[in-house]
């Protein structure tokens, strides 16, 4: 085995000690709200089961996110009230690791949720899509990423809650649009810019005051900026836009700074498990310029 072989081997065993040594504190940390709606009757071992489940899932189903990520989220739904309209929206699911263990959440809740995918990997790239034109340069081809619909509806069958999911297979640009309904909470995690684009577009707008927007990529900086981007939304949406929490680190899951695989993977710093966010209603504007307010000063004298 070379050096390199034995470096990343070592930091997998490392990791995934790690992973399973601090996910009960984890799980405790995590599921710990003081928000939770008491309508949902989730007492402490209620709370604690769930995360157990998700960890158990975790490990069940290939997915692209961790279930801290996914009990970051189950959180929330938790916290927003029932009387609260809307649906739960997943766009990306792959082989619907994530898609098992919220559909659990929707089903304790009584919401139900929408899976979008074209169920057959990432598309093409669209000119000036850079990390889509990255990925194919890299040697990718379209497809990665992909799961069937029947590998995926197999998965929620048995793991997840099946009676609550609908499906929607097809390109984003050509599914989104049709989308009926208020989002109460939307988790996105599909990789290309154009992607991205075409979901903000066609969903965001559905989004109930309140809401949530989940998102994966959040250590991919320029990724996030279209979340502090005065020109986006200003453009397609009139209005600020809404910041995201934890864009470039991820929000705490208990791994961030305590992540030991750090020393052996030198090109990523580290391996935070997590995801980040908004809320529909909060604004992230830079609303200060005092040199602005000199200048009209000094026009008007
Ligand atoms: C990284 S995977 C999602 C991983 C998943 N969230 C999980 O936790 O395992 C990205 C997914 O986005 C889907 N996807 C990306 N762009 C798409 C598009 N334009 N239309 C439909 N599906 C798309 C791919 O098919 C793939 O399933």
């Amino acid at each position: 085995m070379n050096n390199n072989k034995l470096k990343k081997s070592l930091a997998k065993f490392v990791r995934a000690t790690h992973g399973f040594l601090t996910a009960p504190m984890a799980i405790f940390f995590l599921t710990y709200s003081p928000k939770v709606h008491p309508g949902y009757g989730m007492t402490w071992p209620r709370r604690i089961a769930l995360g157990f489940r998700f960890w158990l899932n975790n490990a069940r189903v290939t997915s692209g996110t961790s279930w801290r990520a996914h009990l970051v989220i189950a959180m929330k739904l938790l916290e927003i009230p029932p009387e609260t309209p809307g649906d739960v929206v997943e766009c990306g699911c792959w082989k619907g690791g994530a898609s098992v263990n919220i559909s659990l959440v929707c089903k304790l809740i009584g919401r139900r949720m929408k899976i979008y995918d074209s169920f057959e990997g990432l598309p093409p790239p669209v000119e000036g899509d850079v990390i889509a034109e990255k990925t194919f340069k890299k040697g990718f081809i379209p497809g990665i990423f992909g799961g069937t619909l029947e590998e995926v509806q197999d998965n929620i069958r048995r793991y997840g809650a099946y009676d609550v999911c609908s499906f929607h297979q097809g390109w984003f640009e050509n599914t989104t649009p049709h989308h009926e309904g208020d989002i109460c909470l939307m988790f996105i995690d599909v990789d290309f810019y154009s992607s991205l684009h075409d979901v903000l577009i066609n969903l965001w707008p559905h989004v109930v005051d309140g809401g949530f927007v989940f998102l994966d990529e959040y250590l991919n900086l320029p990724y996030c900026a279209v979340f502090y981007s005065e020109k986006y939304w200003d453009k397609y949406f009139k209005c600020a836009p809404p910041g995201l929490v934890g864009a470039g680190t991820g929000v705490q899951v208990g791994m961030h700074y305590t992540d030991p695989t750090i020393r052996f993977q030198p090109t990523q710093m580290q391996g935070p498990d997590s995801i980040s966010y908004c809320i529909k209603g909060q604004y992230a504007l830079w609303d200060f310029y005092p040199d602005e307010k000199e200048e009209a000063g000094a026009a008007e004298g």
